[in-house]
């Protein structure tokens, strides 16, 4: 720990929706290219990280962020049975990799206050990582390059480096290709929970079996990369769709359903964010979330969300 450092740092690390997202062939390293445009929403994570003499321990708290229904039934609570508390965490995988890099003396403790649903696609893990990696560098007073971090971001995960890069963005390759857009205007949108949880890895499995099946391979990837040439209008972005909408197996009725009750309730062009199972969909202008959230018929924990312009933000605690 660097003499006369801070007491402490909290970061406040936010969710993403893919508002759209293609997904192509497998490559020869098992990843699938795909075109993603990523956006950083206000559903987050916080984190605080303390100095210690050495090593790096994590504590983890959950918090539940859903708007309010009075009686409604609590489906998909955060739990414990979801996040991985020992050194697989992305927290603590992050902290040891940066500190390897930056060879640094003395350690952390974390604290982690989960508000962002797990295996959710809504890039929670890897929202996490980035803010640890954040929060090492503010407890060290270290400053490094934005490719670096990216670089480090990607060893942890394809949707690290969106992470570390934040706002709205293209994304290629793993999705670690970033190319920054201009949002052309702020959105509020409201993101359902379903019971039911997708394993990326899985999902992607699904799809290459389903792919071979329905178009021999291809997936155009084109229309992803057009819509995002100049600034993004967050309804064209979703009107690119998001393939895993399409390898829902068991879940496809399930997802219809939802899909279905979200535009019931007045919220307009439902969508899957990443590999899913949660859902999101734009709520119009000088419409009320406590109007929807009250019209909205169904088990789902819904969520109150507006897009962001930064993936993280730090303060210092004195
Ligand atoms: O990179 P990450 O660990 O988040 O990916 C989880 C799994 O999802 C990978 O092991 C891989 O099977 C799959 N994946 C993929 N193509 C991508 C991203 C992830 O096949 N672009």
């Amino acid at each position: 720990m660097s003499r006369g450092g801070p007491a402490g740092v909290r970061v406040e690390a936010r969710a993403k929706l893919n508002l759209g997202l293609q997904v192509g062939r497998p490559r020869p390293d098992g990843f699938h290219d795909l075109v993603t445009i990523f956006q950083t929403i206000s559903l987050a994570d916080t984190l605080v990280a303390r100095p210690r003499r050495s090593g790096f321990t994590l504590r983890v708290r959950f918090e539940d962020a859903a708007l309010r229904r009075s009686g409604a039934p609590r489906h998909g609570k955060p739990s414990r049975t979801d996040v991985p508390m020992g050194p697989a965490n992305l927290v603590l995988r992050a902290a040891r990799l940066v500190a390897e890099r930056l060879d640094l003396r003395g350690g952390a403790d974390f604290t982690l206050l989960k508000r962002i649903p797990s295996r959710a696609g809504l890039g929670g893990g890897s929202a996490d990582a980035a803010a640890a990696i954040a929060a090492l560098l503010r407890l060290h007073r270290r400053r490094v390059q934005l490719r670096t971090r990216l670089e480090w971001g990607l060893e942890l995960g394809s949707d690290v480096p969106f992470a570390v890069f934040g706002g709205t963005a293209l994304g290629r390759g793993r999705g670690e290709r970033l190319t920054r857009l201009r949002l052309a205007e702020p959105f509020r949108a409201v993101v359902a929970m379903p019971e039911w949880h997708v394993s990326t890895r899985e999902a992607f499995i699904k799809m290459d079996r389903m792919k071979k099946f329905l178009t021999g391979g291809a997936i155009p990837l084109g229309s992803g990369q057009s819509v995002a040439r100049e600034e993004v209008r967050p309804l064209e972005a979703l009107r690119v769709g998001n393939t895993f909408e399409r390898v829902l197996g068991s879940h496809t009725r399930a997802f219809g359903s939802l899909v279905q009750r979200l535009q019931a309730s007045g919220l307009v062009e439902p969508r899957m964010t990443g590999s899913g199972s949660a859902v999101f969909a734009l709520l119009p202008k000088h419409v009320s979330s406590v109007r929807v959230a009250n019209a909205f018929r169904g088990p789902e924990r819904l969520f109150l969300v507006r897009s962001m312009r930064s993936a993280t933000r730090v303060t210092t605690i004195r």
